[in-house]
Formats: structure tokens, sequence, C-alpha cells
């Protein structure tokens, strides 16, 4: 079943809303993404599928056309194993997961992350991480933040795996239970190091599940 990552549109919300409402249920009010579309700096990225199904899809004529800051988005997910769990809807795009950041002072903060349940450890929340590096990058960010709670370990070891470190530690934090804030920040994200450590990274990943990321010119 083919997938893809693209940027968020206005006609993503509900879904992304109820997403959000599934992965973070006790943070209230929960963001308002009809605002955050509107704000310049924020960056929001959804990975999705179409819903009508196709057995073996023709890898190249799925891709969406797009074009501009949109054109590095364009992913591939090319096998139907890829996605083995029950069809969604049919009928439009279903989206999967998404990510959040905003860039400030060449620094890209995630402010959300989030897959939906059963779509989870099936390899994308680590390609909507990838896609946010290559994004941020391209907008000139040099290092990447976030905070996690203290308790996700789920998050932290797909944030460790790809580079972050813990940077510091924010007592009471959340607000809904007060528990600690786990701050986390990358190296320089343009650095060769990094680079060669995400493209390894890439590489495993399209092996692994069977997904070629294409990087578009
Ligand atoms: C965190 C989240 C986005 C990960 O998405 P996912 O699609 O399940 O993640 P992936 O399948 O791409 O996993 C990639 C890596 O993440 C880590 N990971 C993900 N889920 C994990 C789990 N349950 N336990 C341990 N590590 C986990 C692993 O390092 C994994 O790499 P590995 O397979 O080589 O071990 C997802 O669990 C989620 O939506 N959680 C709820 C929302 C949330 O907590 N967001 C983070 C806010 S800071």
């Amino acid at each position: 079943m083919p997938c893809y990552v693209r940027l968020m549109r206005k006609e993503d919300i509900a879904q992304i809303a109820e997403i959000d409402r599934e992965a973070f249920p006790t943070q209230w009010p929960s963001t308002n993404y009809q605002h955050e579309l509107h704000n310049r700096l924020a960056h929001y990225v959804v990975a999705c599928q179409e819903r009508q199904t196709v057995e073996e899809p023709q890898v190249e004529a799925s891709l969406p056309r797009d074009s501009g800051l949109m054109s590095w988005a364009r992913r591939l997910f090319s096998r139907n194993h890829f996605f083995n769990n029950r069809l969604p809807p049919s009928g439009g795009e279903y989206i999967l997961g998404f990510i959040g950041f905003w860039i400030m002072a060449e620094e890209a903060h995630i402010t959300n992350i989030a897959v939906r349940e059963q779509y989870r450890l099936q390899g994308i929340g680590e390609l909507l991480l990838i896609s946010m590096i290559d994004l941020a990058s391209e907008l000139n960010a040099y290092t990447s933040t976030l905070e996690v709670r203290a308790s996700n370990t789920a998050a932290q070891s797909l944030y460790y795996k790809y580079g972050f470190t813990q940077t510091g530690l924010r007592h009471g934090y959340y607000t809904d239970d007060k528990e600690d804030g786990v701050l986390m920040s990358t190296e320089d994200i343009t650095s060769a190091s990094f680079k060669a450590h995400l493209q390894q990274l890439k590489q495993a990943h399209s092996r692994r599940w069977g997904i070629a990321i294409y990087e578009v010119v």
C-alpha cells in the first residue's frame, strides 16, 4: 500500500486532532492545529496513505506531484506488507502519524510527534523524524531540541537512536501531572558526522521496512 510524507494541510486537521487525542489524552488544551497552519515558525509533516488499496502498487506512478518546498518531502513506502494492519476506511487520504516543529534561531524544536496506536512499531515514527530532520536542515536549522516525559521511554529510544542526547531535566514540567520533562537535543545536524549517522539510519530503515526514500533534487 503506497504511503508518503508531505506537509500538513487544512483538510488534515480533523485526523491530526484525532491522533493527538489518542496519543496525548491527558494533555489539555491540545494544540490548536488550525492556528499552527498560519504560524510561520511552525512546520508539520504527515505520513499518510491513500485509502484506496492497490494489490501491487506502481511505485513511481503513486508518488504525489509537488514542487518547491514540498518537493523535499516526496517519499515512498513501497511494500504492501509494511502496513499489515486492518485497512483504513476507503476514500481520501488516511493520516497515520505526524510530526510538528518550530524553527527558532536556527533551532528546530519538536513540539509533537505521534503515530496512530494501531500503526506503531512499524517504522512510521522513524520516517517522520527522518523527514523532519531533512526539512529542518533545508530550513537552515543547525540543531534540534525537544522535551519528553521522563516515563516515555519509547519516544526517548527513538530520539536516542537518531542522535539526541539528554541535555537537561525540567522538574514538574508537565502541567497535568507534574511529571518531569527530559530535555534532549542533537549535535549540529549539518555536521558530516551527524549526516553520516543519519544516512546509515535511513538505509537501515529502508532495508528493514522495504521502504524506498527518495531525496528529491
Ligand atoms: C513515539 C512514537 C511516535 C514512535 O512511533 P513508532 O512509529 O511506533 O516508532 P517506530 O516504529 O518508527 O520505532 C522507531 C524506534 O523508536 C523506538 N521505539 C518505538 N516504540 C518503542 C517502544 N514501545 N519501546 C521501546 N522503543 C520504542 C525504538 O528505538 C525504535 O527503533 P527499533 O525498532 O530499532 O528498536 C509512538 O510510540 C507514539 O505515537 N507515541 C505516543 C505519542 C508520544 O509519546 N510522542 C512523543 C512525545 S515527546
